[in-house]
């Protein structure tokens, strides 16, 4: 990134994927701990405060931070087995790859759906095509900002009874019927990696109204610890049942350390406070983009109502490989850095580690996914980015030949 702004050759947008996601004050709040002599950086009191302001925040009972948006989701997972038992779980083919490593890692059988692409997120009538008597649980992604629910698939869920799960890294802050998304799912994971909403570095949060799931992810965060559970009557039927252990130490899973630190959470916490003010301006931004964008060129029909991105979703209308090369080259000689695929890299059953599972052609059945993956963009939406930019960019895009 080019630091001193003089030094921009002339047409050259300057426009990374994300800006200044760090302020003077995040660094101030982390000063300012620092100074205390002594002070616990290991997992303590600021972790706990986060967690709550979070919790607060997203209209929950429980958080839990943990060490990054991919921990959240394998400790979802891990919490839904250890609950639920085995079995398949329902995924997008457009996601995180976390998202479907955390259910293979699992033993979960993952099976997959195509996208709406007027939302990014799964067609809700194949996840509900898709339900058979193996299905543990949905597990949605809601991709850069856009809601992927709708009351029917909701009501469907619950008569059916199968858990949803909501992956809310890419879009907290946006909401469905005016509810943030993260309250819908029996669990939702956020993550605060840097290019995210707010960032705590590296980060993230398993959040949920069900107190024994929370109990659980608790422990499953730090070793599978019994003592790290929060309830006093679980600690006590522990240590009760195994009298040979030192109550310190009884591992009720095998598990993992996915703990974060009192720094990051400091962060998270001066990060927070801005938050909302912050995907305000994103939101317009969203709007702006879309509406100056040639409808006839990209596709712009997103279902915006609710929605909170970090990023712009640069999709071609039809497949045209001509107006594809063009608008990579103007985006590459005009400084704007871009991500094909969107940000999990497009169609997650093109990738090898999921061709070595299902094989060669799987990935061919996803037809709107694999639309996003050769023709889709995401590109830096940040508070900072001037409107001039903005409307120079739709411009540029707008003129690039298609044929
Ligand atoms: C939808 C989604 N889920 C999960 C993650 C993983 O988050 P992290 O990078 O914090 O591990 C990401 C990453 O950016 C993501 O986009």
């Amino acid at each position: 990134m080019i630091r001193d702004r003089s030094m921009i050759p002339e047409g050259n947008l300057d426009w990374p994927l994300m800006r200044n996601n760090f302020t003077r004050a995040d660094l101030d709040a982390v000063i300012e701990f620092l100074k205390q002599d002594d002070p616990v950086l290991t997992q303590s009191t600021q972790v706990q405060t986060f967690e709550e302001e979070w919790s607060e925040w997203l209209g929950v009972r429980f958080s839990v931070f943990v060490s990054s948006g991919s921990a959240a989701n394998l400790l979802t997972m891990t919490a839904l087995k250890y609950t639920y038992g085995l079995g398949e779980v329902i995924v997008p083919a457009l996601t995180w790859v976390s998202d479907i490593a955390s259910v293979i890692q699992c033993g979960f059988k993952p099976v997959f759906v195509d996208i709406n692409p007027r939302t990014l997120g799964m067609d809700t009538d194949q996840v509900l095509q898709r339900i058979t008597p193996q299905t543990k649980a949905v597990f949605l992604t809601h991709i850069l900002g856009y809601n992927a629910l709708n009351q029917r698939f909701l009501d469907e869920l619950r008569a059916r009874g199968i858990p949803l799960i909501e992956d809310v890294c890419e879009s907290y802050g946006a909401t469905f019927c005016g509810r943030k998304l993260g309250t819908f799912g029996l669990m939702s994971n956020f993550s605060f990696y840097y290019a995210h909403h707010m960032s705590t570095i590296e980060g993230g949060m398993v959040s949920t109204n069900d107190r024994n799931l929370y109990e659980t992810i608790r422990m499953l965060r730090a070793h599978g610890m019994v003592r790290e559970s929060s309830s006093d009557d679980l600690k006590r039927s522990y240590r009760e049942k195994y009298p040979d252990l030192n109550p310190d130490f009884i591992f009720a899973f095998p598990a993992y350390n996915m703990r974060s630190t009192e720094i990051n959470a400091v962060i998270g916490r001066s990060q927070l406070k801005r938050l909302d003010a912050n995907n305000k301006i994103r939101t317009r931004n969203l709007e702006l983009f879309l509406s100056n964008l040639d409808p006839s060129k990209y596709f712009t029909d997103f279902e915006t109502v609710g929605s909170c991105n970090y990023a712009f979703t640069l999709v071609l209308k039809e497949p045209n490989q001509v107006l594809y090369e063009s608008v990579t080259r103007a985006l590459r000689e005009h400084g704007v850095e871009f991500r094909r695929g969107t940000s999990g890299g497009g169609n997650q059953l093109r990738q090898p580690y999921l061709k070595a599972i299902v094989g060669e052609e799987e990935c061919k059945k996803y037809p709107n996914v694999d639309h996003v993956h050769f023709y889709g963009f995401y590109i830096g939406n940040y508070p900072g980015l001037e409107k001039e930019k903005i409307l120079k960019l739709c411009q540029l895009l707008n003129q690039l030949p298609g044929e």
